[in-house]
């Protein structure tokens, strides 16, 4: 292997950039070249290809979004889009990829390696920590303190007002934002997918809470809910509770952004390294994740059709806090 590509694919994250930027150094560390693919599949297909160098990452492992930039490609989903980027990888001569994104990145990647044959390894960048052969995804914990941040500051204005908020956190098919933000932010209810939470149960909390003085609540619904949305959860709500003052904030892409935390640039940079000497060493068709603390290799079909499961332990430790 003498030449590697780096892309970043799907909703972006904040890491992202230090695990580009540790592939990139790892590359040169063993004396590989590595080019940057910018605008994920979609530059892949149009041949945005970068060749960079160590000074290409300077400055960006603070950075949130990613110096690539990102795309959700519906070209790539077509065999012929696929068929043009395989012919701009063998132009470009790259010999090996390294894929950060999510669920809909490695979907593309392993049908991919499964066509051409190009050696692919994944890391996975999403703040949705939804991916299966990981404990955290790069992203995840500065999303959570941005979303945290945002609810400690409506807890103030909630208490002032003695309103009811609903705080709508992201998480299409996960609670897992949603979790440490009720936990962490003190809520009184948590609406995720995994578990049912039903418009009645949270009417009865309320009034509940109520009837023993509490005079704000705070209630954290993952964006994904079986119920629906913060603002229709929220309406069958004031229907039921008109007295009630009641407020929904989404807090939407302001948790994509921003600066990564410690941890996240750890895990990045961890993920990262493990991606290249995981080509090297003839890893192919996995993503690289730490579980245990331990750097593990998954097939992508298992990160993609294997579901992480949120420990129902957490939604009781809701219930007993809020008491
Ligand atoms: O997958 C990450 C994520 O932020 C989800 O939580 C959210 O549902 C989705 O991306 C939003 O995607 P977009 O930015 O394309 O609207």
């Amino acid at each position: 292997m003498k030449r590697i590509a780096v892309f970043t694919s799907g909703g972006d994250s904040p890491g992202m950039n230090a695990c580009i930027r540790a592939v990139v150094r790892t590359a040169i560390y063993h004396g590989l070249e590595v080019y940057g693919i910018r605008r994920g599949y979609n530059g892949m297909i149009k041949g945005e290809f970068w060749k960079m160098e160590s000074s290409s990452v300077s400055n960006t492992i603070q950075k949130g979004g990613t110096i690539l930039k990102s795309a959700r490609s519906q070209d790539f989903m077509t065999k012929e889009g696929r068929q043009k980027a395989y012919e701009q990888l063998k132009e470009y001569e790259i010999d090996g990829l390294v894929a950060i994104g999510g669920n809909g990145t490695f979907t593309g990647a392993t049908l991919f390696f499964e066509e051409f044959g190009i050696p692919v390894v994944g890391a996975p960048g999403t703040i949705d920590n939804d991916l299966y052969g990981t404990d955290y995804t790069i992203g995840y914990d500065t999303a959570v303190n941005t979303a945290l941040d945002a609810i400690d500051k409506i807890r103030d204005t909630a208490d002032s007002h003695e309103r009811v908020f609903f705080v709508e956190v992201m998480g299409r098919d996960s609670g897992y934002i949603a979790m440490p933000c009720a936990i962490g932010g003190g809520a009184e209810i948590v609406m995720i997918p995994e578990t049912i939470t039903s418009v009645p149960q949270v009417i009865d909390t309320i009034k509940n809470g109520w009837e023993r003085s509490k005079t704000s609540f705070i209630i954290v619904v993952a964006e994904g809910d079986e119920e629906g949305n913060a603002t229709d959860i929220a309406a069958k709500v004031k229907e039921a509770l008109p007295i009630m003052d009641i407020k929904v904030t989404i807090l939407g892409h302001v948790q994509r952004g921003g600066s990564p935390t410690a941890a996240d640039r750890m895990l990045a940079s961890q993920i990262g390294i493990a991606t290249v000497e995981g080509l090297l060493n003839g890893k192919t068709d996995v993503m690289a994740g730490i579980v245990n603390s331990k750097l593990v290799f998954t097939p992508f079909k298992d990160t993609i059709n294997k579901k992480k499961i949120i420990n129902q332990r957490f939604t009781r430790m809701v219930e007993i806090l809020s008491v």
